[in-house]
């Protein structure tokens, strides 16, 4: 499994441009959201070898502006992509996104989506508080979840996930929206993810500096940071 950081406020390589946001490329054709500002998210992507034209699906977790700046410019590179919405999406913006691309798809309607399937080994959450959903990738490596910015929590969302495929996640990426949140707040969503026995971390994005720095402490060897430019390969 292949994740490359195409866009996120934190920066790995300084050849890349960071702004507020988060973008994740998974192998080389599936993109979940899109930053907030296209031209960088496209620039980023070129130069890490990943390519717009090479996309087909791309993944929206929440219509938030951070999440969903850059569909415009992918979508003008490329027409030929299904994308995958929340149903917090307003009727008017999935109809403004099937007019730019050949499929959208709504994570739950449920005649769309069976049992939450995208593809092969890729699922949605569905939409989870009404805001967002989250990506779930199960294989025969473990269970991956990636999420955008984690608006209904960071542990709701691992345990929804766990329950879904009942196993716990091998690797958690994505913003996990603690950046507004106390020491002692953070000490305990560290602990729940700890005792939901999730085994590697990237948190990045709107996570926060000391958020960060505490998953790094309490994660150990099993912290992988995060940032524009860095790929993880996990085995
Ligand atoms: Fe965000
Ligand atoms: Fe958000």
């Amino acid at each position: 499994m292949k994740f490359s950081i195409v866009f996120d406020n934190y920066q790995a390589n300084e050849e890349l441009e960071a702004h507020w946001g988060f973008a994740c490329v998974i192998g080389r054709s599936f993109l979940f959201d899109t930053g907030s500002y296209g031209s960088a998210l496209i620039r980023n992507m070129r130069k890490m070898s990943l390519y717009p034209e090479d996309i087909l699906d791309i993944f929206i977790s929440h219509p938030h502006w951070d999440h969903i700046g850059g569909l415009p410019e992918i979508l003008d590179v490329n027409r030929r992509t299904t994308i995958c919405v929340p149903n917090s999406c307003s009727k008017k913006y999935v109809e403004f996104l099937s007019s730019l691309s050949e499929r959208v798809v709504i994570s739950d309607s449920v005649e769309s989506l069976q049992n939450k399937k995208l593809f092969a080994d890729f699922y949605t959450t569905g939409t989870i508080n009404k805001i967002e959903q989250s990506l779930i990738i199960n294989n025969e490596h473990g269970l991956f979840l990636v999420v955008g910015c984690a608006h209904p929590g960071i542990v709701n969302i691992v345990r929804h996930a766990q329950h879904m495929f009942k196993k716990p996640i091998s690797y958690l990426i994505g913003g996990f929206h603690l950046y507004n949140k106390s020491k002692d707040e953070i000490y305990k969503t560290i602990k729940a993810l700890k005792e939901l026995d999730v085994e590697y971390v990237t948190p990045t994005h709107c996570t926060g500096d000391l958020a960060i720095e505490m998953f790094k402490d309490e994660f150990k060897e099993n912290f992988i940071s995060g940032g524009v430019g860095r790929v993880i390969e996990v085995k």
